[in-house]
């Protein structure tokens, strides 16, 4: 228990230190579980989402994106359930310290904190309210979005007219989420501001089952051709009593975090409840063909699958890897090429001669137009290498005095160390065809 907790640790002050993941408004001292993703965090966030987008968008003719607002009529919250019952969590307040818990996460009858006695749960909704233009009325209050998926609802028609779309068909988006979590906890994994990817797959009631089955597949092979080791991954049926207001069917695909097994992303069969709902609410036929369709929904946090892909990445391998010698522990963030914040670090070997920098530089021009690239000159190689692996950078050029002659570098690779001797005017094709 205590190992699982120290790599928490490690990963929360490597994520800072490296510039991934700061925490919200830090110089006032943080601001309730909201985090800002830093230069690196920022460009790899990037990558997971371009993924998914690629994946789910781009590479078929049957899905389609969106890109809708977060703020929204209040009518379409009261339609999808999330003002009500449904969209809470029960909480208990213990009668001595005053603190408040999520029943469902408690593991016994009395106070975690201080072992006080609890009262009786009470339902506490997590929609985050806000006010809409200049008085604060009740006229003029609306909610940020809690799940990005009922944006897609809403445009249903929209979508199925202008790209003359026919069942099944799906639409996706990426965007953010916000949730007033009693217990947000294990850093990014539970926060009040999060960013889901959302795909929402139209098809008629018969073949729901088969598409939910497609889909569970579709995304785990989505984890595991990004590097996810098949051990960390499993998948956890909802029991009929736990499921969400709006669910049939739901499967949540678990992750082996290092604080325990956790959902990172959630298969549902949310039936005709959404499509349904909004035309009673909003008198608009959301019919297609006669029909309500029903949805199989896949649900992901690009926050919580990045935390997911760090911890499965990061290595620390005691005593180096015996490139140099080194007496301290190596980090090595061993991360699938497409998702590393940084894809090449252009080094030259050393700074203080003119010539080789200058090459050095003319390199590093020639690749920024195609790849995230950092030039670092300050250091000893070896130790510029170590950086580098630290944040999963896949290659290091090094431009040495050879290249002032014959005009190639070595492109070290960071997972076998080996090196090999490249042309400059290739490395375009060399790196992309890694
Ligand atoms: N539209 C369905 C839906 O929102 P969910 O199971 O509530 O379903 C889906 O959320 C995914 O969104 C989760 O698997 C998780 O990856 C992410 N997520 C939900 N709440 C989150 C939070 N408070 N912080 C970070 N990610 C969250």
């Amino acid at each position: 228990m205590k190992k699982e907790s120290d790599l928490m640790q490690k990963i929360v002050s490597f994520s800072k230190r490296r510039g991934f993941i700061f925490q919200s408004s830090e110089i006032y001292g943080g601001f309730g579980s909201c985090y800002d993703f830093g230069p690196l965090g920022v460009e790899m966030k990037n990558n997971i989402k371009r993924e998914w987008w690629n994946e789910m968008v781009r590479s078929r003719e049957d899905i389609f994106g969106l890109d809708s607002s977060i703020l929204m009529s209040p009518k379409v919250w009261e339609a999808s359930g999330h003002l009500t019952a449904g969209f809470a969590d029960e909480l208990v307040e213990c009668n001595k310290c005053k603190k408040r818990f999520r029943k469902d996460l408690l593991e016994e009858d009395r106070c975690p904190e201080c072992g006080g006695e609890l009262s009786e749960p009470r339902k506490f909704n997590l929609m985050m309210k806000t006010f809409v233009g200049p008085v604060e009325e009740d006229a003029s209050t609306t909610y940020l979005r809690a799940e990005t998926c009922q944006g897609i609802y809403v445009n249903f028609k929209n979508v199925l007219q202008t790209m003359r779309a026919k069942l099944p068909f799906g639409i996706a988006q990426i965007g953010k989420a916000f949730r007033n979590e009693i217990t947000p906890k294990d850093f990014i994994f539970r926060t009040r501001e999060f960013e889901q990817m959302e795909m929402q797959w139209f098809c008629d009631s018969k073949d729901a089952d088969k598409f939910f089955d497609y889909w569970l597949d579709q995304r785990l092979n989505w984890y595991y051709g990004l590097g996810i080791s098949k051990k960390n991954l499993k998948i956890y049926e909802v029991p009929k009593g736990e499921l969400a207001h709006y669910a049939r069917k739901a499967v949540d695909i678990l992750y082996n975090f290092p604080f325990g097994w956790k959902e990172v992303e959630g298969v549902h069969n949310r039936g005709d409840w959404d499509l349904s709902n909004h035309s009673k609410h909003s008198g608009e036929d959301l019919k297609y063909e006669g029909f309500y369709p029903y949805v199989i929904e896949t649900s992901v946090g690009a926050d919580r699958s990045l935390l997911a892909f760090i911890a499965e990445a990061y290595q620390e391998v005691e005593g180096g890897r015996g490139e140099k010698s080194v007496k301290e522990v190596e980090t090595v963030l061993r991360m699938d090429k497409r998702l590393s914040p940084v894809k090449i670090a252009v080094l030259p070997l050393v700074k203080n001669k003119e010539d080789l920098v200058k090459k050095a530089r003319q390199v590093f021009d020639l690749l920024k137009r195609d790849f995230n690239v950092q030039y670092d000159e300050s250091g000893a190689i070896g130790r510029r290498y170590r950086r580098q692996d630290e944040i999963g950078t896949p290659f290091c050029i090094t431009i040495d005095f050879d290249t002032l002659n014959d005009d190639t570098v070595t492109v070290r690779d960071r997972d076998t160390m080996k090196q090999e001797r490249v042309a400059v005017d290739s490395l375009t094709k060399y790196i992309n065809l890694i």
